[in-house]
């Protein structure tokens, strides 16, 4: 499958070094388990730089273990070409949102920006955004990744079924 047959996906928090990194981990298994792997690219960056080239945040990787995700990505900061390179833009929350909006070069771009809270389901009714676990202890961590495990199984599934309706050739419900 050539690149622009494939769905790009972004996902975006402040450092890239818990949320975004464990988001893009977590979507990347959900999609390898269903057999989409060459269908998908997937990857995470940061609003800042101040981590630029590492690993995600040990705290977030000994969690993401234990649920069996291996977290390997280097954090980057977001970049002008990644409103062209990706087809969808995820924000962990409303200041993820609005510096990205910022960054936006052009209305298409804008429009490529999304919040992670808009697929979230089972517990909806208490989160509206990703919580920021970097001054927090384990159970922030792990809040996080319940929340990030319910959106992209969401989110894979609302993905899937888009393509599903085209190569049906039904008409999109959206
Ligand atoms: P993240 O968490 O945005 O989920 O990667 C943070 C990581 C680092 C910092 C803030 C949030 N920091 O201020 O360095």
């Amino acid at each position: 499958m050539s690149s622009k047959d494939k769905k790009r996906i972004l996902f975006v928090c402040l450092g890239n070094i818990c949320r975004s990194p464990a988001a893009e981990g977590i979507f990347r298994a959900i999609v390898d388990e269903n057999g989409a792997t060459d269908r998908f690219e997937i990857d995470s960056a940061g609003i800042g730089n101040w981590h630029a080239g590492q690993l995600p945040d040990n705290r977030m990787r000994v969690h993401a273990r234990r649920r069996g995700y291996d977290l390997t990505h280097r954090a980057r900061q977001v970049r002008e070409a990644d409103f062209d390179d990706f087809d969808l833009i995820i924000g962990m929350d409303s200041g993820n949102i609005s510096d990205l909006r910022s960054l936006a070069p052009t209305p298409e771009a804008m429009a490529k920006i999304k919040p992670m809270a808009h697929w979230l389901r089972s517990i909806a009714t208490r989160y509206d955004y990703i919580p920021d676990p970097y001054y927090e202890g384990a159970e922030g961590f792990e809040l996080v990744l319940d929340l990030l495990q319910d959106a992209c199984s969401n989110l894979y599934r609302e993905m899937t079924e888009d393509s599903a309706d085209t190569a049906g050739g039904k008409k999109s419900r959206k």
